[in-house]
């Protein structure tokens, strides 16, 4: 089954307008393996007679589908494990007061949240803490709400964090693995639309803003980091993926080391 150039573009302007991310040509073979599947679940043979339904007005939960697969949500425990560290070293400065708080905001199926939830835990121990994360993707956030994952997914958890707060499961989940409830009942994950106007989640001391802004053109990824911005403390870190540099975006950032900036 071909999806037509007619339906590829009907689909991708309409991703482009939900999630403000524009998948080129060149992600056709892409777009047409995600489709494949949802079309197939969905019990229709033919890709864009599927794409006409999906897109049409009556089929508003299907569309909330087709964004979620569109999205790419790769991440993985530890990922950029440099900032890691530079966390750990920061918070032994932390002098408080209050709690401190971390905003994962683009935090995928919630890996990079609870490798954050690891080290703050690890090092405030009992003074307070919290870690939100957010997504576009609802799917996503129900994952990250459970806080399970196959146990696969625990090779990139250094041994020290994996023995203490990873709980290996039993039985029907022998392959599975579940965050610690020290862990969890200090992270929540809601949606939120990084080109939109943000909820009410707070200041924060420390925001994670990692691998997704390569999906934005420059006017996209100024106005996301500058609201970004906003919400991040005095003296507080902003952490980008390593292949995201913000230098050439002309905001009062200042560089502390690569992908990690403070207010200027
Ligand atoms: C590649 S993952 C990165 C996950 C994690 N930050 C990391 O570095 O491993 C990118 C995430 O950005 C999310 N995303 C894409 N566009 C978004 C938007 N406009 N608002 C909020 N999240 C978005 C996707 O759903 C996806 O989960």
């Amino acid at each position: 089954m071909n999806l037509s150039q007619h339906s590829f573009v009907a689909v991708t302007d309409f991703f482009h307008a939900q999630s403000g991310i524009r998948l080129g040509p060149d992600k056709l073979a892409l777009v047409q393996g995600r489709l494949q599947r949802l079309a197939n679940e969905a019990g229709h043979t033919d890709l864009d007679t599927y794409v006409g339904w999906a897109l049409s007005s009556s089929a508003a939960d299907e569309q909330v589908r087709l964004v979620d697969r569109l999205t790419t949500n790769e991440t993985y425990f530890f990922r950029e494990p440099e900032h890691f560290q530079y966390l750990g070293a920061h918070l032994e400065t932390w002098k408080g007061p209050g709690a401190f708080r971390v905003w994962s905001g683009a935090s995928s199926s919630g890996e990079e949240a609870y490798s954050i939830a690891m080290v703050l835990r690890d090092r405030l121990q009992q003074r307070p803490w919290q870690v939100v994360g957010t997504d576009l993707s609802t799917s996503v956030v129900d994952t990250a709400n459970k806080g399970l994952y196959p146990l696969s997914r625990a090779e990139g958890i250094p041994e020290y964090y994996r023995k203490r707060y990873c709980l290996r499961g039993h039985g029907d989940y022998a392959q599975h693995m579940l965050m610690a409830r020290e862990l969890r009942d200090h992270v929540h994950f809601q949606t939120a639309n990084l080109l939109e106007q943000l909820p009410e989640i707070g200041e924060f001391q420390v925001i994670f803003l990692r691998n997704v802004l390569i999906y934005f053109d420059v006017p996209s990824k100024r106005e996301i980091v500058s609201r970004v911005m906003k919400k991040l403390a005095p003296g507080g870190l902003l952490f980008s993926g390593h292949s995201e540099s913000l230098v050439n975006l002309s905001l009062p950032l200042k560089t502390l080391q690569p992908a990690v900036y403070t207010h200027a």
